[in-house]
């Protein structure tokens, strides 16, 4: 048996290549990579862009002189991520991203780097007729867009932070929103949503956010899409 974020992480591993510059997701699985980048010695000779401040910290624990600063404008060379959910979209495929809520930082960076890797077990590719889908909102919008989004019938549920009065506040000091969507036209609805004022982004990641998706199995088997 594979531990399959293992398998995929050594999958994105070798695509990072000769490049110097790597943008990093968040999560389990990029922790994951994150162990592998150290292990090989590539975290003292590569540079890293991080889509939050777990990431950050977990890469600048180990090679403290690392991270480039957000604000640097410097443009990843790969951003390798991973996702919550991979669903086979009319148009192509879509990923469900945010669990671990840095989905704004997460598409800024798999928007603008210039090769995108998300990673991912086979267990989330995803078949249902309604999914998941986190949304990032200003705080000062929070009730009047969790009224509309109820109102719309997303079944709008808080994200709740761990121990703590009050909602998960995000590293954009703006807070999360968890709705219900039917996964038949996500790449519209992200279109509609962000049209609400107050919604900042939301976890769909459509076609043009990624270049490469892999997904692996506990078996140790390799899917590229
Ligand atoms: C964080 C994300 C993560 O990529 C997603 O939640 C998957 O996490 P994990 O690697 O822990 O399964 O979108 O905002």
């Amino acid at each position: 048996m594979y531990d399959p974020k293992e398998v995929v992480a050594k999958y994105a591993l070798s695509l990072i290549e000769d490049r110097k510059v790597i943008g990093l997701g968040t999560g389990k699985t990029v922790r994951k990579l994150i162990e592998l980048l150290a292990k090989e010695g590539y975290l003292e000779h590569r540079s890293f862009i991080t889509s939050s401040v777990d990431t950050d910290l977990q890469v600048s624990k180990i090679s403290p002189t690392s991270v480039i600063s957000p604000f640097s404008g410097v443009i990843p060379e790969i951003y390798i991520d991973s996702f919550d959910f991979l669903i086979e979209g009319e148009k192509g495929k879509i990923l469900i991203k945010g669990g671990g809520g840095a989905l704004l930082r997460e598409k800024v960076l798999s928007f603008f780097s210039k090769y995108r890797v998300f990673i991912g077990e086979t267990s989330k590719m995803f078949s249902g007729i309604a999914v998941n889908v986190p949304v990032e909102i200003v705080p000062a919008a929070f009730s009047l867009v969790r009224d509309r989004l109820s109102f719309l019938g997303f079944r709008p549920t808080p994200r709740e932070s761990n121990g703590k009065i009050g909602p998960l506040v995000t590293d954009n000091g703006n807070v999360i929103i968890d709705i219900y969507l039917p996964t038949d036209d996500l790449c519209d609805k992200e279109k509609e949503l962000r049209g609400i004022p107050g919604i900042v982004e939301t976890g769909i990641f459509c076609e043009n956010l990624y270049d490469t998706i892999v997904v692996g199995d506990e078996e140790g088997r390799i899917q590229v899409f």
